[in-house]
């Protein structure tokens, strides 16, 4: 099959692309490599696709319509896997008109560029923020989802507002992805375990925000892209499906993992709560498990590991 992966230069879409063309597909990335975290990472993450070849890339922002109008034109597409996003809970209280440019806008551009070019299957990369100040745990996707509590969760509301309508409208089989806190080889730097993983190993402080009791259902990127392998196999209509671990790790527990795998201690300086955290994220997956046959494998503990090998392997 032929895929258009978004923001397939990014930590996730780069394993998703990976993993597509090892099966044997033919993919297109479009990214801007946009400078949220360094570009240099995202051209890395590139090699690594690239290397198994078979990759098309158009460096295109997907906020400007014309652009993707010129990509749906030169490429023939059998699904979309929309990935490109400005990601992060606390930078979207900063800048959230850009969030909202690129998060819905830029799905509005996608989701109009595949209607025209008939393009049937689309996932979507949603977030377990749609939750926001959900009172029941673990979270399911028949909760009521109408308390975000920041931009960026807003605008992930909004895109699978928007999925759904252009499902409603136009018959596309749309599925929207909650993932849970992504992590692994290639993890975004400005995410806990990186950020953490770096300052504790060049010895220097790391801001715990609150008591260290937030709790997140971390989930580790093989697990994610099974997840997602099994959403291009199957035909749903419009489906909703979180993607996490359905486990829940306290931060102060996280770091004592990430110590451990580095063998260093972390030295630890205390902040307030910051406003926009969730508390807990915590996913019920029977839903997957039922319709998808997710099956999350990997613990914490491995996972950690795993990350922190990458982590300290020479670039
Ligand atoms: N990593 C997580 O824990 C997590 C959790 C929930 C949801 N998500 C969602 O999954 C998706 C991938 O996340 P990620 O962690 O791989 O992030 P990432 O930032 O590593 O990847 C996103 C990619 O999209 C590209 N991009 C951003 N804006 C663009 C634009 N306007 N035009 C073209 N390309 C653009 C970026 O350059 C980047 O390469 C995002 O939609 C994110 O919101 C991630």
């Amino acid at each position: 099959m032929n895929f258009l992966v978004t923001g397939g230069a990014g930590f996730i879409g780069s394993h998703v692309s990976e993993r597509l063309l090892r099966d044997g597909h033919r993919v297109v990335i479009v990214d801007d490599f946009n400078d949220f975290y360094a570009p240099a990472i995202k051209q890395h993450n590139l090699a690594r696709v690239q290397a198994v070849g078979g990759v098309r890339l158009h460096r295109a922002d997907i906020v400007d319509k014309a652009a993707m109008d010129r990509v749906f034109a030169a490429e023939k597409f059998d699904a979309i896997i929309h990935l490109a996003a400005r990601a992060g809970v606390r930078p979207s209280i900063e800048q959230p008109l850009l969030y909202t440019q690129t998060n819905v806008t830029g799905t509005m551009n996608l989701l109009e560029c595949a209607r025209a070019a008939g393009i049937r299957k689309f996932i979507f990369a949603s977030s377990s923020s749609v939750y926001g100040i959900n009172s029941k745990i673990p979270f399911s996707e028949s909760d009521p989802i109408f308390k975000p509590i920041s931009p960026y969760a807003a605008t992930k509301l909004a895109g699978e507002a928007l999925c759904h309508t252009y499902h409603h409208l136009h018959g596309m089989d749309m599925t929207c992805l909650r993932f849970f806190t992504v992590y692994g080889p290639a993890q975004r730097p400005d995410l806990a375990i990186h950020k953490f993983a770096k300052l504790i190993a060049a010895g220097k402080p790391i801001e715990m925000y609150g008591d260290g009791s937030t709790r997140r259902d971390y989930t580790f990127i093989d697990d994610i892209v099974e997840g997602i392998m099994a959403c291009v196999r199957g035909k749903f209509g419009y489906e909703i499906f979180n993607l996490g671990n359905s486990n829940t790790v306290e931060l102060r527990q996280l770091v004592g993992l990430i110590e451990r795998a580095l063998g260093r201690k972390a030295v630890i300086e205390r902040r307030p709560e910051q406003p926009g955290d969730m508390p807990v994220t915590f996913a019920d997956v029977s839903k997957a498990r039922r319709m998808l046959g997710y099956d999350p494998k990997t613990k914490i503990e491995q996972g950690i590991e795993k990350f922190v090998e990458w982590f300290q392997r020479p670039s």
